[in-house]
C-alpha cells in the first residue's frame, strides 16, 4: 500500500484535479484506490460525483470518532476507486481538534487498518498547513506536490519544505517527497519551461515527474459533470496526461525494487 498526500498550501494549483484524475487512472490500471477528501471545500467529493448535501457521514465523523471508516467509504462510478468524502462540516474540525490529546494523529488512529485493503491511498489536502493537513502528513508515507508553471509557483515552497522537515522530525520519520507534478502547463510560454528548469535544480531527478499535465479545458469542465477526465473526455490531452502520470507512479515502484 502506498499512501500519498497531494500537498501545496498555495490554492488552485491542481491538488484536487490531480487526486481525482490520478486516482481514477490508477483504478483503470487495475489498482485498488481510495481517495480521501480532507478539504472542507469538498471539491474532490463533488468532482467524483458525490452528492455532498445528502451525506449521512463524512470524513468529519471519522475525525470526531462518531463512526467507523466503513460507514463513510463510498464506491465511485469508476471500478476500483473508493472515496471518503467531505462536506462543510469539516470546516469546524480544525478548531474542535485543538483541545484533543494527540490531535495530529487522530486520522491515523481512527482509519486504522482499512488502508491496507488498497494499493493506493491518495489524500487531497486543503490549501493550508493547519491541523487537517498535519493529520494527513502524520498518516502518509509520501508527498506529491502539484506546482503551476508560473512565476509565483515557487513562492511558499520553502515553507512547505520546512513543514515537511518538522513533521519528519517530530511525527513521521518516514515522510518523503516523492513527486513534483507540473499542472496547467502551456508549452507556448518560455516562462513555463524556465519554472520547470528551476524546480529541477532544487529537487533530485527522481523527485520530479517527467509527465507534465497540460492546460486543458476538458479538465476544468469535468468536475461540474461529477466525472474524472477518463470518463468525461477519454480522448483529451487531460486524459492522456493523467494516464501517463499514473503509469509513471506505478513505475516508481519498479525502479525502487531495482
Ligand atoms: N491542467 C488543467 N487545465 C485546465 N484547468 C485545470 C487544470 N488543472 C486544474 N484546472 C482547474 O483549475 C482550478 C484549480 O484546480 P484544483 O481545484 O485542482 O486546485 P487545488 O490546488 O485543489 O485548489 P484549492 O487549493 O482551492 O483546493 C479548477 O477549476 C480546475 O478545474
Ligand atoms: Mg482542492
Amino acid at each position: 500500500m502506498r499512501s500519498i498526500a497531494l500537498l501545496n498550501q498555495k490554492g488552485g494549483v491542481g491538488k484536487t484535479t490531480t487526486t481525482a484524475n490520478l486516482g481514477a487512472c490508477l483504478a483503470m490500471l487495475g489498482k485498488k484506490v481510495l481517495v480521501i477528501d480532507m478539504d472542507p471545500q469538498a471539491n474532490l467529493s463533488v468532482h467524483l460525483g458525490v452528492d455532498i448535501h445528502k451525506l449521512k457521514y463524512s470524513v468529519y465523523n471519522i475525525l470526531t470518532g462518531d463512526c467507523k471508516p466503513d460507514d463513510v467509504i463510498l464506491n465511485t462510478k469508476i471500478q476500483g476507486l473508493d472515496i471518503i468524502p467531505a462536506n462543510i462540516d469539516l470546516s469546524g474540525a480544525e478548531i474542535e481538534l485543538v483541545g484533543v490529546v494527540g490531535r495530529e494523529t487522530v486520522l491515523k488512529e481512527y482509519l486504522g487498518d482499512i488502508l491496507d485493503r488498497y494499493d493506493y491511498v491518495l489524500i487531497d489536502c486543503p490549501p493550508s498547513l493547519g491541523l487537517l493537513t498535519l493529520n494527513v502528513l502524520t498518516l502518509v508515507r509520501e508527498i506529491f506536490i502539484p506546482l503551476q508553471t508560473e512565476f509565483f509557483a515557487l513562492q511558499g515552497v520553502s515553507k512547505l519544505l520546512d513543514t515537511h522537515e518538522v513533521v519528519r522530525k517530530r511525527l513521521n520519520k518516514n515522510l518523503e517527497i516523492t513527486g513534483i507534478v507540473f499542472c496547467m502547463y502551456t508549452s507556448r510560454t518560455r516562462l513555463c519551461k524556465e519554472v520547470i528548469e528551476k524546480v529541477k535544480e532544487h529537487f533530485a531527478k527522481d523527485q520530479v515527474f517527467d509527465t507534465v499535465i497540460r492546460k486543458n479545458v476538458k479538465l476544468s469542465e469535468s468536475p461540474s459533470h461529477g466525472k474524472p477526465i477518463i470518463s468525461y473526455a477519454p480522448g483529451s490531452h487531460g486524459s492522456e496526461d493523467y494516464m501517463s502520470l499514473a503509469k509513471e507512479v506505478v513505475q516508481q515502484e519498479n525502479s525502487k525494487k531495482n
